[in-house]
């Protein structure tokens, strides 16, 4: 396959970078993100006429969002590195700023924004504390952080091969570069200083269309390394629940807020 979800860190290098869009808005569409979105907004506190950043704001319908309740006296900047994303962003419109910026080393001075969000971000990098320190850098002290990811390792996958299925656990929760990153965020945050921080689990629960793109690329990488026979061999009966209506898959994610010290 030629693209798959852990190459969000290199979305214009792909052969089809239209299908990161598409995939976003697949994920964003699971019912259950309405309430992920809800708990990212209250982590944040007041928005109406704050400045707020969103970090890997992908197509920007959250942007979006977050800018509908900054309200005209605030300020709403969503980046990403990916110039497809911004120019679907751009496209779809709002009074928001869609600029193309690294979260490795936001172009940001300290303590710009009151707000910082980011959410199905951190998960996709390498270097996930260099990432954190920049989202704690450009929040101003006193300001309110939300971020969102998921725990690879908490997939419950009703599979009629049990060994099989604990055989794929590993490669897919490997496949992603921080796989678990949604379990350490209490710690890396904590460990930045910040304060008043709160975790709130969400669980998601997939179609066998999702679940199959997502997993795609992991299972050709456990029968690479010899753990299953083949890719279809292991979807063909998840194909089958779901033509009978009984496929069922669910991650858990979680949403961290905190504040940045007013001390920092
Ligand atoms: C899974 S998407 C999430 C998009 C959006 N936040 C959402 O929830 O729909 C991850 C986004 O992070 C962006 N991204 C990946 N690496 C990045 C980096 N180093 N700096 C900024 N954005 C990055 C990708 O281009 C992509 O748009």
């Amino acid at each position: 396959m030629s693209v798959f979800a852990g190459q969000y860190t290199a979305v214009d290098d792909t052969e089809d970078a239209s299908w990161f869009i598409s995939f976003s808005d697949s994920v964003n569409a699971i019912p259950e993100y309405h309430g992920v979105r809800q708990s990212l907004i209250e982590q944040l506190g007041s928005l109406a006429g704050r400045h707020v950043l969103d970090v890997g704001c992908g197509p920007g319908d959250d942007t979006r969002e977050l800018a509908s309740l900054a309200g005209p006296a605030g300020r709403v900047v969503g980046v990403d590195l990916s110039e497809t994303m911004l120019a679907e962003a751009r496209r779809r419109g709002g009074p928001v700023e869609f600029i193309q910026d690294d979260v490795y080393g936001l172009s940001f001075p300290n303590a710009t924004f009151d707000r910082v969000r980011a959410k199905l971000v951190r998960m996709h990098l390498l270097d996930i504390d260099a990432a954190d320190d920049e989202l704690v850098r450009v929040l101003r002290p006193g300001g309110r952080l939300a971020v969102f990811d998921l725990d690879f390792e908490t997939l419950a996958l009703d599979h009629p091969d049990r060994a099989a299925t604990r055989a794929f656990q590993p490669y897919w929760a490997d496949h992603h570069k921080q796989g678990w990153c949604g379990r350490q965020m209490r710690r890396r945050f904590m460990g930045r200083g910040m304060t008043d921080v709160t975790i709130t689990p969400h669980t998601m629960q997939m179609s066998y269309g999702l679940f199959r793109r997502a997993a795609e690329g992991a299972v050709a990488e456990a029968v690479a390394a010899g753990v299953l026979d083949s890719v279809e061999g292991f979807l063909r009966p998840l194909a089958e629940a779901d033509e009978a209506g009984v496929f069922f898959a669910s991650l858990t994610g979680y949403v961290l807020g905190a504040t940045r010290s007013p001390a920092a």
